[in-house]
């Protein structure tokens, strides 16, 4: 070179010297550098803060290391197209694969420096993909990431005797299966979630949830269950005085497992003894026309609903659902009280004062009124409480100002954690099937409606599945009326076994 005269081939060219020298290996060890030091950063702060937020998570175990990959890819690429440019611009000079000599100390450096540093990687990638493994099935990534689609279940989750129980123990189940499955629905989900796509509810019931025996009964143990237990209603009428009620009754919970004696009582239907197989003709399983109980002994009965029979064709080829724990436990988890039910708790807990007139009645007209978003209904809530007390009780007004306070912010607390306006979430469109008083409930197939052939009927009697001990009223204990009824009923409404308490009863407005 030097001598002016031009080189057509350019200068001489070393086939490794500055290889990495290239712009897409440069980008890619910025891109490696930058991701890598992003990680160690975050990860140094998830360890120092008390909270991390789930976003950090997802930013260190998933979106960092995939740049990190990215970036050390490039690398290698960019020096092999480069390698691939030289030759081109050399032909001859340079051997199509690269020659390994390691007699060659700095060759023999390169390839020790190439092993140790993949070594390291590949354990320290082991170590990130087992976190983004433990991440991905947290608490917080399933219920605060996509917080708006999931405030719903997760606020619900957080007040129910279920929140120290991650998610994904119910959700996802145990082995790589489940996790792999989950994670394949929950990639669909980020893109529903992304663009907006998202349905609103959420649909319930969950199609895929795993089987009850591989979730719920690693810690509840069907044959444990057996005899009765006592449980005590509280209600508050509608009327001035918010008459207290108390019903005690006793719960056949029963047992389902031969051998501890004889399967009896509500968990009959476990499985352990009993099949029961039935036919929903809704999405959210609450219309049941077909059942099918199949006993020990192998027999089969088979109930229809009489207003709504199916014809043979329809039951071929209807899908058949085997009932477990989730078809009565359907809100284990996620309890949208309704506002009846909710007013009640805490006029009972003393967190609403039971001496302001029609309080229980007002702030349940409040919460089953229908308001466009959240924000709203707080404002609307306190307006109209304290409206109602300005208006028609002018003296209770002045002398509680402070009680109509404290029940104005339980009311909107009450709001806050069990309804749901911008995902259109509540009592009506998530009903608990435990009970039959706000949605059918147990009544969906024990209505006294549903008969088998040979006559006989799945019982709606309602001594089945509990025992009412005492019954009070203000101060007044009732006189509990005999069996089939075996309930006082507050107003008379005919006989309780030719009813659907859920037709009057819908937790909202109204009695
Ligand atoms: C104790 C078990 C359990 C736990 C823990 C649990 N879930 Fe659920 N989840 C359920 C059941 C049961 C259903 C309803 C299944 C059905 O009706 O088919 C459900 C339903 C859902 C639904 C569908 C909408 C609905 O309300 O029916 C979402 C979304 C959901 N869960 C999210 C979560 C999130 C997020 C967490 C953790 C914060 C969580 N779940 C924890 C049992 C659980
Ligand atoms: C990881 C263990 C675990 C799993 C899985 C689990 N539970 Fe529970 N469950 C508990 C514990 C612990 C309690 C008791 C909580 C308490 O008393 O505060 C409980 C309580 C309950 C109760 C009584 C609630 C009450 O109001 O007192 C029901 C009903 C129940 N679980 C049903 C279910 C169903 C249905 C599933 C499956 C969808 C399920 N559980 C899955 C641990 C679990
Ligand atoms: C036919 C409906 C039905 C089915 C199916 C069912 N349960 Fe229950 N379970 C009930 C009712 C009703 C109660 C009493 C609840 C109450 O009064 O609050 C109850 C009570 C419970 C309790 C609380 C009992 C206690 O001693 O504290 C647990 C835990 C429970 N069920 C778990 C399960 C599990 C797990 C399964 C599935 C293996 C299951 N249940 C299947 C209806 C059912
Ligand atoms: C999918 C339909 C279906 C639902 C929902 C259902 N059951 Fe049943 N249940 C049956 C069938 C069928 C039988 C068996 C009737 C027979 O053949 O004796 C039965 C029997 C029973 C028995 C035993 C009755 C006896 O004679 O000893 C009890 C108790 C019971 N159910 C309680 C409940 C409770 C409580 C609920 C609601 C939490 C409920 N069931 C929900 C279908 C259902
Ligand atoms: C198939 C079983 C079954 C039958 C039949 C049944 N019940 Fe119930 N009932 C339940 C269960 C389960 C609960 C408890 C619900 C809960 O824990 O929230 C309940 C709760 C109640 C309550 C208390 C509700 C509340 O929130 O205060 C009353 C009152 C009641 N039943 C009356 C009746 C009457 C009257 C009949 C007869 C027409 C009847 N039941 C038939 C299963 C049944
Ligand atoms: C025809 C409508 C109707 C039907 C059906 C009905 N109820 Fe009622 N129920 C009422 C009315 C109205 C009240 C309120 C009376 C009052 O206090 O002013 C009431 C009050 C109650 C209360 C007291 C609640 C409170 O907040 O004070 C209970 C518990 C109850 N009913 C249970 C049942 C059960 C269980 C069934 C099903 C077997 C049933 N009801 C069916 C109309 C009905």
């Amino acid at each position: 070179m030097g001598d002016g005269e031009s080189l057509p081939r350019g200068p001489a060219v070393h086939p490794y010297r500055g290889l990495a020298r290239n712009f897409t290996s440069l980008i890619g060890a910025a891109l490696a550098a930058i991701s890598l030091a992003n990680i160690v950063f975050l990860v140094l702060v998830s360890w120092i803060s008390s909270q991390p937020s789930p976003y950090l998570g997802i930013l260190a175990f998933l979106v960092f290391p995939a740049f990190l990959i990215l970036g050390l890819l490039l690398v290698p690429a960019g020096m092999w197209l480069e390698r691939r440019r030289r030759r081109k611009r050399t032909p001859g000079e340079i051997s199509k694969f690269p020659q390994i000599d390691l007699n060659r100390p700095a060759q023999r450096n390169a390839l020790a420096f190439f092993v140790a540093s993949s070594a390291v990687f590949l354990l320290l990638s082991a170590v990130g993909s087992y976190r983004a493994y433990e991440f991905t099935d947290s608490v917080e990534f399933c219920g605060q990431l996509c917080h708006a689609v999931m405030a719903p279940e997760y606020t619900a989750y957080l007040r129910s005797p279920h929140a120290r129980v991650p998610c994904v123990d119910c959700h996802v189940g145990p082995g790589a299966g489940g996790y792999v499955r989950s994670k394949l629905s929950g990639s669909y989900q980020v893109y529903a979630v992304v663009f907006n796509k998202y349905p609103r509810p959420i649909p319930t019931p969950v199609v895929n949830l795993r089987p009850a025996q591989e979730t719920c009964e690693r810690c509840h143990w069907p044959s444990k269950f057996y005899g009765a237990q006592l449980k005590v209603f509280y209600h508050y009428a509608p009327d001035e005085k918010n008459t207290p009620r108390q019903i005690r009754m006793l719960i056949n919970v029963g047992g389902a497992e031969p051998s501890a004696g004889l399967p009896s009582g509500i968990h009959w239907h476990m499985n352990l003894a009993n099949q029961i197989t039935y036919i929903a003709t809704d999405a959210a399983r609450q219309v049941i026309p077909w059942v099918q109980a199949k006993d020990m002994q192998g027999k089969v009965t088979i109930y229809t609903a009489k207003d709504s029979r199916l014809s043979s064709e329809q039951v071929n080829q209807a899908e058949k659902r085997r009932m477990d724990c989730i078809d009565c436990h359907d809100r284990p988890s996620h309890i949208f009280t309704p506002p009846d039910r909710s007013v009640d708790e805490s006029l009972q807990a003393g967190r609403i004062d039971a001496s302001l007139p029609f309080i229980k009645q007002e702030a349940v007209t409040v919460l089953s009124n229908t308001y466009a978003t959240a924000a709203e209904a707080q404002t609307q809530i306190a307006s109209e409480i304290r409206q109602f007390y300005q208006s028609k009780y002018p003296q209770v007004d002045q002398a509680q100002s402070q009680s109509i306070e404290t029940a104005v912010s339980d009311v909107r607390k009450i709001y806050q954690s069990t309804i749901f306006p911008a995902m259109k979430t509540d009592w009506r469109s998530h009903p608990d099937n435990v009970g039959h008083l706000y949605s059918p409930g147990c009544f969906r197939c024990h209505d006294g409606q549903h008969t088998s052939a040979e006559g006989k009927v799945i019982p709606k009697d309602c001594n089945t599945c509990h025992t009412v001990q005492a019954q009070l009223e203000g101060a007044a204990t009732l006189q509990v009326p005999a069996p089939p009824t075996g309930f006082s009923h507050p107003v008379d409404i005919g006989d309780l076994t030719q009813v659907n308490c859920s037709d009057c009863h819908s937790g909202g407005v109204g009695p």
